[in-house]
């Protein structure tokens, strides 16, 4: 059955013209070497470079702990250009995910996600969560109200009682070490994201890491302006034993958070894995459907290399042959990295490969050079034009060119007003065009030859236009004035048809000269024209300015009270203690020391002006129930004087009474009650 040589996903395909149709405004401006939109998977790598040289200098200065963090955060911000790169910093973790972001939905409505993607795919996901995990993790270290806001949220919604280090007795020497593990992390992650980075790019033969120098120049002056108009600030200094009223956060970071607050836990986290792990296994959820893969006729592989040099996914490898050939390498396609990008069909001269689903060059040529021969039967001269299906897809070639689906990929066509016949033949890619077949169309007659590609940075195999391009470079006589290189965004019709009709004409005629194909090499040697380096810049200014607005407010739901807290960290009492039997022990001994045992639970209530508030029971950790006994409430309380018990019972004992007191609450301040288990009360902090 012969398959569409492009996924056909209408919903999916009418998002990808919108996306298309952006790109192509950009495009007006600049060439696609500078538009960003073609490189935001280099980009965010850049502004991974640029984080981690930023970040280098940051922490430098920065010291952690709960006492001097922000302390320090605010010597950084006293000099201007320490201010200027913790901006920077603060800004390019933005812009790295509003980049990574875009990747994503670009790599997702051009269905490149499934097959062979899926590598790249899923590592991508990975190393979007890492970004935003080293980045939550840096707006926690300036130990500002955000950062308290983050904490009290983990506190309250996520990590339990874990957040007791914050309240506990041994404070100070505690939250240090969560500093230095957050700092570590914070650190620590960006850097594997460059492993991370070799695995997404596994499946792809010459890798590109670096954006072209243009683009990472654009994307720097973008996030140094964007620093100098608002400078990255802290808020007031982290307290505990205040409520946090209202404190803008980072919209790319943790704005989905206060939606925990509002749905509960099992909602958000559910919904969030649900989404997350779908987004995750979409290749296999929703795998599209390509031509693929690349056959190879072993009887007719003479061993050239040429597809094997040129496969933009690695799919191909050179095996030693021992058959009566007479040739000592055959190429072999791996079906499982292959996607149908028909280059290596294009690549081959003796026509040995072809794409299973239905694609062979061979036949494709074959109708291309009947049409031919009967339009020149008939005395008309032709323009054989060879454009791929994508273009087609996105609605990018003129109707009256008369090419359809699967069945109809070689149309002929008259051209208005001019006796001639365009023959258009629809590839894979524009890179399947084998270079024989322009000698070919030349020595038969054919007036004009139009390679219609899309942008050369746009390629949707990564290298399609390249390697056409490549390999007319390296024939020369090959580019005379009737050969015609036209690129042009794949969903616009308009400068093809401009194009044609002025091809068509007499004088065009007359005056045509061999064109000056793009360079395929040093693109970094290419100078923007003024006008199209401002678009980049301005394009990536607007896109890193979206973190301003969308610092979205966020405050602890009960700001306008007052509340208690109530912190538990204690080993209890010992229920059973595990003496194995027969065994006596020293007098002094602590079995318990010895063996472990079991403990009590204890149960904690809270009476507030004589109402009991809070009764509940905490079981000792562990499997063998002998771990420490950890508890962290947080009670509103409605501001003003108030008289507080606290009674417990953590043996075979009734409840005692470990604290009562007359306490004053003001509005938003926060009391906490910590268990001292040396002491047995519980002190007011
Ligand atoms: C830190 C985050 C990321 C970085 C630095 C990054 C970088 C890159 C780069 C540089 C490429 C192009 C390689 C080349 O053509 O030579 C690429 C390709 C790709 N990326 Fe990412 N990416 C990231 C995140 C993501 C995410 C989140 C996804 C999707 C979930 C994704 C999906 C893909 C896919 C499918 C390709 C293959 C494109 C193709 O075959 O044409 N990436 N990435
Ligand atoms: S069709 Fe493309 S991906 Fe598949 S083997 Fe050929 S060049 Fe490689
Ligand atoms: S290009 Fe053709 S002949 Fe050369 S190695 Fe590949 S399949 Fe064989």
């Amino acid at each position: 059955m012969t398959k569409k040589l492009y996924p056909e996903r209408t919903f999916l395909r009418k998002i990808e013209k919108i996306g298309v149709a952006i790109e192509g405004a950009v495009n007006r401006f600049a060439k696609s070497d500078f538009n960003p939109f073609y490189h935001l998977g280099t980009l965010t790598i850049f502004m991974l470079i640029v984080l981690i040289a930023t970040g280098t200098y940051l922490t430098i200065i920065y010291r952690p702990g709960a006492d001097v963090a922000y302390a320090t955060v605010e010597k950084i911000s006293s000099t201007w250009y320490g201010s200027l790169i913790r901006s920077v910093h603060r800004y390019a973790s933005d812009a790295m995910i509003i980049l990574i972001i875009l990747h994503l939905v670009r790599m997702f409505i051009g269905d490149r996600f499934w097959g062979q993607r899926w590598l790249a795919w899923t590592s991508g996901w990975i190393m979007l969560a890492m970004t935003w995990l080293a980045g939550t993790f840096g707006y926690w270290m300036v130990w500002d109200q955000r950062a308290q806001w983050m904490t009290e949220f983990m506190m309250q919604n996520i990590a339990g009682s874990s957040g007791l280090t914050y309240i506990s007795t041994d404070l100070a020497s505690r939250t240090f070490s969560n500093f230095v593990i957050i700092l570590f992390l914070h650190v620590f992650v960006p850097i594997i994201t460059f492993f991370f980075i070799n695995i997404h790019s596994l499946h792809l033969s010459r890798a590109r890491w670096w954006t072209p120098r243009w683009a990472a120049l654009q994307a720097l002056v973008g996030l140094i302006v964007l620093s100098l108009f608002k400078p990255a600030m802290s808020y007031a200094p982290a307290d505990l034993s205040a409520m946090v009223g209202s404190v803008p956060i980072d919209s790319f970071y943790l704005a989905l958070l206060p939606l925990a607050d509002t749905w509960g836990n099992v909602i958000f986290w559910g919904l969030a894995i649900l989404t997350a792990g779908s987004l995750f296994l979409l290749p296999w959820l929703a795998p599209g459907r390509d031509a693929g893969p690349a056959i190879v006729t072993d009887p007719k592989c003479t061993g050239c290399v040429l597809c094997y040099n040129e496969c933009p996914y690695d799919a191909i490898r050179m095996v030693e042959r021992d058959d009566d050939s007479g040739y000592p390498k055959l190429a072999v396609i791996n079906p499982k990295l292959c996607t149908a990008c028909g280059i290596c069909v294009g690549s081959c001269p003796v026509d040995a490969i072809h794409l299973k689903g239905g694609y062979s060059g061979e036949q494709t040529f074959g109708v291309v050079k009947g049409a031919l021969k009967r339009e020149l039967k008939d005395g008309n001269p032709v323009t054989v034009m060879f454009t791929n299906q994508r273009t087609h897809t996105l609605g990018g070639l003129p109707e009256k060119l008369g090419v359809g689906g699967a069945e109809s990929r070689v149309g002929v066509t008259s051209w208005d007003g001019s006796d001639a016949k365009i023959v258009t033949a629809m590839l894979p890619s524009i890179g399947a065009v084998n270079i024989d077949w322009v000698k070919t169309l030349q020595s038969e007659g054919a007036r004009d030859i139009v390679l219609l590609s899309h942008p050369y940075r746009d390629s949707p195999n990564r290298e399609d236009s390249h390697w056409i391009l490549n390999r007319l470079h390296l024939r020369p006589a090959l580019v005379t004035k009737g050969l015609h290189w036209l690129e042009a965004t794949p969903n616009d019709p308009k400068p093809v048809e401009k194009f044609l009709d002025e091809l068509h004409t007499e004088e065009f005629q007359k005056n045509k000269s061999a064109p000056s194909l793009p360079r395929i090499k040093d693109h970094n040697r290419l100078v923007p024209s003024l006008v199209g380096g401002l678009v980049g810049t301005v394009l990536l200014l607007g896109l890193f300015a979206l973190a301003l607005p969308l610092d979205i407010p966020a405050g602890m739901s009960a700001a306008e009270e007052s509340a208690l807290r109530i912190a538990v960290d204690a080993k209890g009492k010992v229920d059973v203690a595990n003496i194995p039997e027969g065994v006596v022990l020293p007098e002094g001994a602590d079995p318990e020391k010895i063996f472990g045992g079991v403990h009590f639970p204890m149960s904690i209530r809270v009476v507030i002006d004589g109402e009991t508030v809070f009764d509940e029971v905490f079981k000792p950790s562990g499997v063998g129930g002998n771990g420490r006994i950890s508890a962290l409430e947080f009670l509103q309380v409605e501001s003003g004087a108030h008289f507080v018990e606290v009674f417990i019972k953590d043996d075979t004992n009734e409840f005692r009474n470990v604290f009562s007191d007359e306490v004053e609450f003001d509005k938003g301040q926060v009391w906490a009650l910590v268990y001292n288990e040396k002491t047995d009360t519980f002190e007011l902090r």
